[in-house]
């Protein structure tokens, strides 16, 4: 048996050819002594055009059969040069493998994206969460490929771990006790010191404190894995799981970090067009019809570069009317992040060493004492992407950061080891994977980019 993608890419030389292929029926439609299935195998975006007719034996059963029914075929492969798809098979026998119930929910007719998330068991059958879960596979792939190619080292960090990294306090809790039963004091108050096996636990933020471990032996690794955050928040770029890479290089500064974001942006853009042209041309035509002028703009222009101060001073400046004020010492908000690369830069633009009390405790402090060597990428459409820095290698500079920021120190002793023992300048960012396949898709929600996102009030599936 063969595949619709090997036929859709070597269709001439299957001319002819007598094929097998088994799949879902996406449509049907038939007259009296002959019919139309669009079968879909799973392999390919796109579908197989089969035809059948009154020559079948079971022509009676199989014109009725219902949407979503999985057959396999056996026929012809004729060309059709002229036609909208370049072939057809001509059916000399179908078997039902499994059959459909009439009610199936995803018939012709096009859904919401908030009605297909109440159905995320079925929606990756639809063309766009088809095109949408497949780009996400080739991405992922595309990033490992950037980053083997360079000779970076691919570190798994701990998904359940002891460290808050970000210091933001969004930490889902980890516990194996019994929260039914919780042990009491004698005057009933809850006794609970540890929960996990004697420690406090949590799911990760991060996995970059493990990484920069890493990277002070392996010199140059990532990461890319699942990542928790407990934030209540409703938007359209938050999940409460979502998967991050985050590369750590030695010997490295700010500036390479930002190098290293350009090339991989770039690279994984360049994988995906290449080796999912009908998915992209899909979200081209019916998602976002900007996208192809958007990424080839970003493929081949150089991301732009402003402070966090000289960001500010434009937004004051721009005569816009944010929601949310424009002071120094503000976090940038979306609001204020797409302005700035959508209609001041119109690309990807990087703003660099913003306020130390806006960041967290290991980024590299400045020599002004009030900005650190940070860096966000934000790119039209979708805002902030990466977030990174060169990190703090000074033990002393460190341990004070810690300190001021009400943390313990004992807690973070491994990561200040690290300074101890052959410290060196180094760098690291961390992409969200959802924000990229978003921006690669034109895709305007991240519950659209995650098979089962998990959002709050989405954890159904
Ligand atoms: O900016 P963040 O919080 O940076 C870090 O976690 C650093 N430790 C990374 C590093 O330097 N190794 O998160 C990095 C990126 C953001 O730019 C964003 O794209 C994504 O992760 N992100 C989220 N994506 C979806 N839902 C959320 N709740 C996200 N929070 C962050
Ligand atoms: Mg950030």
């Amino acid at each position: 048996s063969t595949t619709i993608k090997k036929l859709y890419r070597e269709h001439e030389s299957f001319e002819d050819k007598q094929v097998k292929l088994s799949g879902w029926i996406r449509t049907l439609r038939s007259s009296k002594s002959f019919g139309f299935i669009e079968l879909n195998d799973g392999t390919f975006f796109k579908n197989a055009q089969i035809v059948f007719d009154e020559a079948l034996s079971n022509f009676k059963e199989i014109e009725k059969l219902p949407i979503s029914t999985s057959i396999t075929v056996e026929g012809k492969v004729v060309l059709t040069p002229n036609a909208k798809q370049p072939f057809e098979i001509k059916a000399d026998n179908i078997i039902v493998e499994g059959t459909s119930s009439s009610d199936y929910p995803l018939q012709k007719k096009k859904h919401s994206f908030e009605y297909l998330r109440t159905i995320a068991h079925l929606r990756p059958r639809s063309n766009t969460f088809s095109a949408v879960f497949r780009v996400r596979s080739l991405a992922a792939f595309a990033i490992h490929k950037f980053f083997q190619e360079r000779g970076f080292v691919y570190v798994n960090s701990p998904i359940i771990t002891g460290s808050d990294c970000e210091g933001a306090g969004q930490m889902f809790r980890v516990t194996t006790l019994d929260l039914d039963n919780l042990p009491r004091t004698q005057d009933g108050q809850i006794d609970v010191k540890e929960d996990f096996f004697g420690k406090t636990t949590s799911l990760t933020v991060s996995g970059q404190l493990e990484a920069e471990v890493f990277a002070l032996s392996f010199r140059n690794v990532y990461t890319f894995g699942p990542t928790f955050r407990a934030e209540n928040s409703n938007t359209p770029r938050h999940a409460a799981e979502f998967w991050m890479i985050e590369p750590e290089i030695a010997f490295a500064e700010l500036k390479d970090d930002m190098e290293l974001a350009e090339d991989m942006v770039k690279y994984i853009i360049n994988y995906v067009m290449e080796n999912a042209p009908e998915e992209m041309e899909f979200f081209n035509n019916f998602i976002d019809n900007t996208l192809f002028d958007r990424l080839n703009n970003v493929v081949n222009s150089e991301f732009g570069h402003v402070t966090y101060t000289e960001a500010i001073e434009i937004l004051k400046k721009s005569g816009q009317q944010f929601e949310y004020p424009v002071e120094w010492g503000i976090d940038l908000q979306t609001e204020h992040e797409r302005y700035l690369t959508e209609k001041v830069f119109k690309k990807p633009v990087f703003v660099t060493d913003y306020p130390k009390k806006i960041k967290a405790f290991y980024m590299r402090l400045n020599d002004d004492n009030k900005t650190v060597a940070a860096m966000d990428l934000l790119v039209p459409g979708v805002g902030e992407i990466i977030g990174g820095s060169q990190r703090e290698e000074r033990l002393d500079v460190l341990e004070r950061r810690i300190k001021e920021l009400g943390m313990d120190v004992k807690d973070y002793w491994w990561y200040l080891e690290l300074r101890k023992y052959g410290g060196t300048k180094h760098a690291g960012f961390g992409l969200g994977f959802e924000r990229m396949i978003m921006y690669l898709t034109g895709m305007s929600n991240i519950r659209d980019v995650i098979p089962f996102p998990r959002t709050p009030g989405n954890a159904e599936f």
